[in-house]
């Protein structure tokens, strides 16, 4: 594979970053993850933007917008690649050891791609399983979760849990014991055919898959509450998923011991969300 560094297209072999580096001392830099459909990245602008927001919480230096999309089709062009799995990462760059910002002159800019990998068909046939964390989601006056940055503890912490106890996702509750998101996702569930999902005020991560899910909902009938809910609520649902750039909408069969079938509302939004895809790329295709 094929990976651009700061400016370059190098081979993945020679894409090496100083250990100098301030994102692998201290975790300071951000990232987004995209998904290509069919050679065009779903939601570029909107990733585009939450890049921006992210850095300007760090008051990271980015490239500008037309650079980065430059970069991202270079590196998809690079390895022949349509349906694919990108990451654009931006650290603070190389400095001596110390937190000052300023120590860094230069941020480190990465695209990765890599030839998309579906999930299991079997994830979205039977569901999949779900904990509730004990670990807590980041407090949004320590390290606010809308920055979506490689200060990755918090949530690896959370999947941890989930893996020792055999599930895939760890649903994180705030400090207040409202539920937050997912430790790489946002969940969602059906109250009286309600889609109800954490506000942003919980302190969650704004998943573009999320603002897509609530758009299509709307569009369709569908009523959708954005509030502060408790685990109670979501154990006491008809229906559960959750959201993520590569995962789309995905069921959940159970939340800790308690069993949800693959309800209709699940399985409408899942279609409809593939079908904004293709709008999208369909749309993207005809201007181009
Ligand atoms: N993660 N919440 C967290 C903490 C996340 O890390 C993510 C995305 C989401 C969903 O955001 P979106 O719908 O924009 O993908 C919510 C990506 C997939 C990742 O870490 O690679």
């Amino acid at each position: 594979m094929y990976v651009f560094l700061n400016n370059m297209i190098v081979p993945e072999a020679n894409a090496v970053v100083s250990v100098y580096d301030h994102g692998f001392l201290y975790g300071d830099g951000i990232y987004e993850t995209m998904r290509a459909y069919d050679g065009i990245v779903f939601m570029f602008e909107k990733h585009l933007e939450r890049l921006a927001r992210s850095a300007s919480f760090l008051k990271l230096n980015i490239p500008d917008r037309q650079y980065i999309r430059d970069a991202v089709y270079k590196t998809l062009s690079a390895n022949e690649l349509s349906d694919a799995y990108i990451r654009i990462t931006v650290s603070r760059g190389k400095g001596p050891i110390g937190l000052d910002i300023d120590l860094c002159r230069e941020t480190t800019f990465v695209v990765i791609s890599e030839k998309f990998r579906q999930y299991p068909e079997s994830c979205y046939q039977e569901g999949t399983r779900l904990i509730l964390a004990k670990t807590r989601r980041n407090l949004v006056e320590a390290v606010n979760p809308k920055i979506k940055s490689l200060n990755f503890l918090n949530n690896i912490l959370a999947k941890m849990e989930a893996k020792e106890k055999g599930a895939y996702e760890a649903v994180m509750l705030n400090s207040d014991g409202f539920i937050a998101e997912g430790t790489t996702s946002n969940i969602f569930f059906v109250n009286e055919n309600t889609l109800c999902t954490p506000s942003s005020d919980a302190g969650i991560l704004d998943g573009i898959t999320r603002d897509t899910v609530i758009n299509v909902a709307k569009k369709n009938g569908i009523e959708v509450k954005e509030g502060m809910f408790y685990p109670a609520d979501l154990l006491g649902s008809t229906e559960v998923f959750f959201t993520n750039t590569t995962a789309e909408v995905m069921p959940v069969s159970c939340v800790e011991d308690v069993r949800f079938g693959i309800g209709e509302i699940t399985q409408a939004l899942r279609r409809l969300y593939r079908k904004e895809v293709e709008r999208y790329v369909n749309e993207l295709r005809a201007k181009s």
